[in-house]
């Protein structure tokens, strides 16, 4: 492979051209393999344009709040839900889940979705969502396709718990599961970071990597084929995720105009860490909380409300044609400075899929309410945890059973099985004594 030599020595890599000459055998196979994997040309490009400019990603100074509206009239919101609904039932919408993050805040060995946050069922996240799914493709009367874009190094134990679970009891030609590409890390110097004899420290190339791992997956082809025209995109680790919400899927489809949607909940406060979502340079888009000015970030109305306050919680949907036009698209580049295979202040690159945005043009903003919806599990402990993530089911699944007229015991918690109710209808006095120990759960607030 000498071609791969010449590459590696134009851009600017003979240390590691060097080093391939030196393997033979498989060995030599493996490395060669990592070293075809990745675009030299660019990895080149991206350090001399990172190491020169300030790690921050520039914000405009034009940038202006996206408004939002929280909820609809009662009306408006059920043609909405019965619009998604027929949509749904036409086989024309499939659930996208990005899993290929490595969860390393949250300090579990294995894929993410795997982790049980502690409910009284045991269900793991994945089982969650599967089980949501399930129950809504009954309602609607067609199967929900359900891409799984994992990382190489999740893929198999992800496809693993899945097989090893049976698919939670769903048809297996629905569920597609693919690797989201990888970037090699860099040293201080931009030189490529090797992790053993012969490997590169080859990293996942963040969540924006999901639309060109879709298209080369040969995934947006089968959606397509199968008639799929909006894609619910999600992450794993939202205890709270309404997994294909009929009323978002037919508020864009009424709406029109837009090639996306993007649920937006109030921040909690000023400091609060998610992506807002604002206009910069008039353009729709999300701006990541470290790289929001502080000035923008503690801004205020005059009733004392923040102004920069569509708080981002990583669900989106998206047509299909948007979905056709970014698989080629660019995305920019963010940079961490980290260890890496023992080198400190590496390089690592990722791209952020809620850049895509200001590339579609006109996005819509849903506002919903974040005890609904939003519980990330994201740390071990305290803000975002599994903790959290079960006090808040539990107060939902409550508020459910009191709305539905339950005798419950207003001091405990209540797990409600997704195979039972999806969002809270479904469930009557009749219907909690009935399942009370079985699809519904009592336990302790902690
Ligand atoms: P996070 O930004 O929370 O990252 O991912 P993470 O890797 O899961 O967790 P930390 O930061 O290491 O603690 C948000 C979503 O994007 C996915 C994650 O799996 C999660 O669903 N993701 C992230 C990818 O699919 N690929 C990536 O390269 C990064």
């Amino acid at each position: 492979m000498s071609n791969l030599i010449e590459i590696l020595n134009n851009a600017g890599q003979e240390e590691l051209a060097n080093y391939l000459n030196t393997l033979e055998g498989d060995a030599r196979k493996r490395l060669e393999r990592d070293i075809a994997s990745q675009d030299w040309e660019e990895l080149k490009a991206l350090h001399a344009e990172k190491s020169t400019a300030s790690l921050s990603d520039n914000v405009s100074s034009d940038l202006k709040p996206m408004p939002f509206k929280i909820g609809a009239d009662d009306l408006r919101y059920e043609f909405w839900k019965e619009t998604g609904e027929i949509i749904l039932g036409k086989g024309q919408v499939a659930a996208f889940l990005v899993a290929g993050g490595q969860g390393s805040r949250l300090g579990f060995e294995g894929p993410k979705g795997m982790f049980d946050i502690g409910l009284p069922s045991h269900k793991s996240l994945f089982q969650l969502q599967a089980e949501r799914l399930q129950n809504l493709a009954a309602q609607v009367g067609h199967a929900i396709p359900w891409c799984i874009m994992t990382s190489p190094l999740n893929h198999e134990a992800t496809v693993n718990f899945f097989t090893e679970h049976n698919f939670f009891g769903m048809d297996r030609q629905n569920i597609r599961f693919f690797e989201q590409g990888t970037i090699c890390a860099l040293s201080p110097d931009g030189k490529a970071v090797r992790d053993g004899e012969d490997h590169l420290a080859l990293v996942p190339d963040g969540n924006g990597g999901c639309f060109r791992a879709l298209a080369q997956s040969g995934s947006l082809a089968w959606l397509i084929e199968r008639g799929v025209r909006y894609v619910f995109l999600y992450s794993v680790d939202n205890a709270l995720c309404r997994i294909c919400d009929p009323a978002f899927i037919g508020a864009l489809a009424s709406e029109g105009r837009s090639m996306s949607a993007s649920k937006v909940v109030h921040k909690a406060n000023a400091g609060e860490k998610v992506g807002i979502f604002a206009f910069q340079n008039n353009k729709p888009g999300v701006v990541e909380y470290s790289d929001l000015p502080e000035e923008y970030r503690d801004m205020t109305n005059p009733d004392g409300s923040l102004t920069f306050d569509g708080g981002n919680i990583a669900i989106h949907l998206f047509k299909i044609e948007g979905l056709r036009k970014l698989q080629t698209s660019k995305l920019p580049w963010h940079t961490a400075r980290k260890t890496v295979c023992g080198i400190e202040k590496c390089w690592k690159f990722e791209q952020f899929l809620f850049d895509a945005f200001p590339q579609l043009g006109s996005m819509m903003p849903f506002g919903v309410i974040r005890e609904e919806e939003f519980s990330p599990v994201k740390n071990a402990e305290g803000n975002d945890s599994p903790k959290t993530a079960r006090t808040m089911i539990g107060k939902l699944h409550r508020e459910w059973l009191r709305k539905a007229h339950a005798e419950i015991n207003p001091n405990k918690l209540y797990e409600i099985s997704p195979t039972l109710s999806y969002a809270g209808e479904n469930l009557s006095r009749r219907v909690f004594e009935r399942e009370l120990g079985k699809n519904i759960l009592e336990f302790d607030e902690e």
